[in-house]
């Protein structure tokens, strides 16, 4: 197709006409500058320049609510901004701006609401804002402006009204500061050849983009957006759309850079960078733009060190799938990726500007595992799939995100799959999606994955909303729909429901239409029910089913699943806790017809079986259910896996040991029934089901690591991963490389990992040689980064203060983030107790440990046996510093609470959980309420469950490693 690369007429109209109002931003941003530089600037609140009028709580004024009023609409945006890279004389970081909203009146008021947080508003006679009419319309007069510091809005109050169907435009001028809080518009800092370098980047979504510019900060109120950045000579600037003009302004060595209008879209996708990076480049044909340019940004070193190469080889491909799948051409004419030192989720899908922690993005095969490389091609196809599904169609409220970001989990594997074929990436979904939400979604404290709107409001409530139920159910819950009614129909209701919604937003509903739609169009497809009526039951209650098949009569049965058996259920549901349950289903050797499970239970002859057959419900695990059998039926599939395993689907395998610990947990089977699926790991070569296992196994660790348990069950273990560990041996020519496959690679971390945890004979003497090895040569590392994880902790596990002082070194040297990543998690492995309370000291220090990686480190230290009661007080002692920081806005704040509190099993924890809820009832726990839930009821269930079953898995234990 190759049209070439040009800029439209219009662009170049719209070019010379900003150049024209250039010169004019410039004086306008250097005056606002100056008058800030003269005052002083040490607060930026909303509240600097003016009062706040206290408002009662009772208040039903339209200020007083989270939700913008339906009166406005913006149409577009100019927003010039200028970060400055160093200190201003009072020693901050700050940005200065000027922006112009053009909005359309929808219904006649008096009032203007509009986002603005922290920003310092200029006054233009004595109000923070100008209002204009445009073609000839009169504004009226501005009667008073003040802030709504709490909802966070810049209120404007009119002498009259403002008229229905006319536009008009607000102007604003203002500073904010360039902090390093990981939010709106802010700074990273990373050093580079002995020098510190400073950058400004963004992250908006879900509520921060007011922090950078005032505006209509909700994702349904869609514009278009001018930008413009203006910054020194030699940095480069970036936003979502293409840069169109470039002018340099000689007398004060800055330059501006101009961007092309967007199309329309949400402000939480605005972004915008400015930094020293430098890039490498590849076209992508596309049928909407011709060729189409795509990047990869990241700090000067990395790419010249090559470690972009690998996202840009692959987003070729990841774009190419989703054009396919989603039956629509990239919206965009450019598509860059950068990865940044300072970001506080994974990755960010700003419409044509993604930006990612370097993790996520930067790939060195020299030092990089295959765990790393994996990460990258899911999260660069996750983001990507966004592009799409999230940012050309937007749910109009947060309360739907459960579907933008469950769509992009579940699609994530079918744009790596083709990405990488042989990874047998869609067969993972099991482990990283359905296993990870059934752990969350069986407690009572669970939530529906759809919220209703009125439900969602405040900016925790939003940030909440991030969580294991939303990505994860919301992946298998999708992954479910996908497969019932096929893929095919499933992606033609896809991309009907994007062409009607296209730039535009829309409910969770609008896609159960056009699926219903695809249905009825296609002939093979019939449906028990309507699309909607299936998935409300699964999206508008929580939990999930138990599916039981009785095969002596062939009945199969539903009911709620839930650990904790005699757990009150507080929370209503019209359907009754029922589902319509698609089982897909095989009778030894052979597939069946898929079945409906409609009510409660029903008669199902075909599951009737002989006795020397078996049945396997949930087959290819496309449901979201657990499966139980009567108990002569686990005996056959036991006995199955004992004697062929690989009769049983991988998957399959996988889920009947995740399934049957679960059941034992929530006490439906008995654990020894449970722990003989682990039996036949001796034979199991897959990662899946292995994995599946050491998680299961890891949860016993952590409930009996404090107990004469612990021996018996060492003892078994030992026993069952000693052929896995030879069988890589002989393969990996005695440890000196690692295997071909690549999911057999994870198998074989697991083989290292577990023997020697385990104590297999040779396993720790290898992984000490090769840490020592490294130790006596620093600057030459032999060991093989699919390993290093593994090896450094088990080492630093071993050491002293000689190899924690080795790692932490090493740590501050890395300049690959993958590396720095497996010894910042190593570090924590230590038994020495003041190497781990001077470490968690350390991530209140950011000059020691990134912001942005200071819970995770938390967490690595709570999920290590010494570190757990350490990182409990720490935690609880410094609750003010953490709920400041991470409290209402970070999705990082609940993983905190839940890794901290990952281990309790014992009356005394669950009284010191409650106490903790107790003393901090009144300042709440933001974003981290659901978490501590859980938390509580994870170990309220533990200890039920430890009192009646540590004896008979201890018998278990002794009588199969004896
Ligand atoms: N939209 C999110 C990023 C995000 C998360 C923003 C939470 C604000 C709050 C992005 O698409 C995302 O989901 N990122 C994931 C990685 C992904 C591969 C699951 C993340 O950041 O962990
Ligand atoms: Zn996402």
């Amino acid at each position: 197709m190759g049209k070439g690369y040009y800029i439209s007429k219009h662009l170049a109209t719209a070019a010379m006409v900003l150049a024209a109002i250039a010169l004019v931003t410039i004086i306008a941003l250097s005056v606002v500058y100056n008058r800030e530089k003269s005052k002083n600037a040490a607060k930026f609140t909303n509240a600097t320049t003016s009062p706040v009028t206290p408002t009662p709580k009772t208040s039903n004024e339209p200020w007083d609510k989270y939700r913008l009023p339906d009166t406005l609409s913006p149409e577009y945006y100019n927003v010039t901004l200028w970060p400055r890279l160093v200190k201003n004389v009072n020693g901050m970081y700050i940005f200065t701006g000027i922006s112009g909203v053009m909005f359309t009146c929808v219904k006649k008021t008096d009032l203007i609401l509009i986002h603005s947080n922290k920003l310092n508003l200029t006054l233009f006679k004595g109000h923070h804002a100008k209002l204009m009419g445009q073609s000839g319309v009169t504004a009226p007069a501005i009667k008073t402006t003040w802030f709504q510091t709490e909802k966070q809005y810049l209120v404007i109050q009119l002498e009259g009204k403002l008229k229905p169907g006319k536009s008009y435009w607000l102007y604003t001028e203002f500073t904010g500061e360039l902090a390093d809080d990981l939010e709106g518009f802010y700074r990273s800092e990373y050093m580079e050849d002995g020098e510190k370098k400073i950058i400004a980047i963004t992250q908006m979504q879900a509520t921060y983009a007011r922090k950078a510019f005032p505006c209509f900060d909700e994702p349904g109120m869609k514009a278009v957006f001018h930008i413009t950045l203006i910054h020194d000579l030699e940095t480069t600037a970036l936003s979502n759309s293409q840069e169109i003009k470039n002018v340099i302004i000689d007398e004060t060595a800055v330059t501006r850079t101009i961007f092309g209008p967007t199309k329309k879209m949400s402000t939480y996708l605005v972004a915008f960078v400015v930094s020293d990076f430098k890039y490498i480049i590849t076209v992508y044909e596309n049928y909407l733009f011709g060729l189409s340019k795509v990047r990869i940004w990241a700090r000067k070193k990395a790419i010249e060190d090559g470690q972009g190469d690998y996202a840009l080889k692959i987003t070729q491909p990841i774009l190419e799938f989703f054009e396919k799948y989603y039956n629509t051409s990239y919206p965009l004419s450019k598509s860059d990726q950068i990865a940044l030192p300072d970001f506080n989720s994974g990755a960010m899908e700003n419409w044509g500007l993604v930006t990612y922690r370097e993790t996520a993005l930067l790939y060195d095969p020299r030092t990089s595992a295959n765990g790393n490389k994996q990460r990258i091609a899911t999260v660069v196809s996750h983001e990507l799939a966004h592009m799409w599904f999230g940012n050309l169609v937007t749910l109009k409220w947060w309360n739907d995100l459960w579907l933008n970001e469950g769509f992009a989990s579940y699609v994530e594997y079918l744009g790596a799959d083709y990405a990488e074929p042989n990874w047998n990436m869609k067969d993972q979904t099991i482990l990283y999606d359905l296993q990870r939400a059934f752990a969350v979604d069986s407690l009572t404290s669970s939530h529906p994955l759809s919220q209703k709107k009125e439900e969602v409001n405040t900016p925790s409530e939003i940030s909440e909303m991030f969580n294991t139920i939303s990505y994860s159910k919301g992946a298998a819950v999708l992954k479910m729909l996908s497969e019932f009614l096929t893929e095919p129909v499933f992606a033609k209701g896809l991309g009907n429901y994007l062409k009607q919604f296209a730039f535009g937003s829309s409910v969770h509903s609008d896609l159960w239409d056009h699926l219903q739609k695809a249905v009825d169009q296609t002939p093979g497809v019939k449906l028990p029910y309507s699309v909607h009526e299936i998935m409300n039951r699964w999206i508008l209650q929580m939990g999930f089913p138990v599916i039981t098949v009785d095969t002596r009569t062939g009945n199969v049965s539903q009911k709620h699943f839930l650990l904790e058996p005699d757990a009150v259920v507080d929370r209503k549901s019209e359907y009754n806790y029922e589902w319509f349950v698609p089982i897909k289903w095989m009778k030894k050797h052979q597939v069946q017809d898929q079945l409906w499970l409609l009510q409660k239970s029903a008669l199902h002859k075909p599951m009737k079986v002989s006795k020397n057959e078996w049945v396997l419900a949930n087959l290819h695990v496309s449901g979201y259910f657990r499966v139980n059998y009567d108990l002569g039926n686990w005996e056959r599939l036991l006995s199955q896996l004992k004697s062929d395993h690989q009769v049983i689907p991988v998957v399959n395998r996988a889920q009947i040991l995740d399934d049957a610990f679960n059941l034992a947990r929530a006490s439906i089977i008995n654990i020894t029934l449970a722990l003989r699926t682990t039996k036949y790991l001796l034979h199991e070569r897959e990662y899946i089901p292995w994995e599946a296992a050491l998680r299961n196994l890891n949860y016993f660790f952590q409930l009996f690591d404090r107990s004469e348990v612990y021996g018996a069950m060492q003892a078994y273990l030992k026993k069952q991963v000693k052929p896995l560990f030879e069988y890589f041996g002989i393969i990996s020519s005695n440890w000196t490389t690692v295997a071909s496959g690549h999911t057999d690679q994870f198998t074989q971390i697991i083989a290292l990992s577990l023997a020697c945890s385990t104590g297999v004979e040779g396993c720790r003497e290898l992984t000490r040689s090769w840490f020592k090895k490294w130790m006596q040569n620093p600057h030459n590392n032999t060991i093989h980064p699919n390993l290093r994880s593994t090896v450094y902790c088990d080492a630093i596990a071993a050491g002293g203060t000689e190899e924690w002082n080795f790692g932490w070194q090493m740590f501050q040297k890395a300049t690959v983030a993958a590396e720095a990543v497996k010894l910042r998690s190593a570090l924590a492995c230590t038994k020495v107790p003041w190497l781990l309370n001077r470490y968690l000291e350390y991530t209140m220090n950011p000059e020691k440990i990134r912001k942005q990686d200071a819970t995770s480190t938390i967490g690595y230290i709570a999920s290590n046996i010494i570190g757990q009661p350490l990182a409990w007080d720490f935690v609880r002692a410094n609750w003010d510093y953490f709920f400041k920081l991470y409290g209402t806005g970070s999705f990082t704040f609940s993983r905190l609470i839940s890794d901290v509190t990952y281990r309790f099993c014992t009356p005394f924890e669950l009284s010191q959980l409650k106490r903790f809820q107790k003393d901090n009832a009144e300042t709440g726990f933001g974003s981290g309420t659901q978490a501590l839930q859980q938390a509580i009821e994870k170990t309220t269930a533990k200890i039920k469950w430890l009192a009646e079953n540590k004896e008979p898995v201890l018998q278990w234990f002794l009588s199969e490693s004896a």
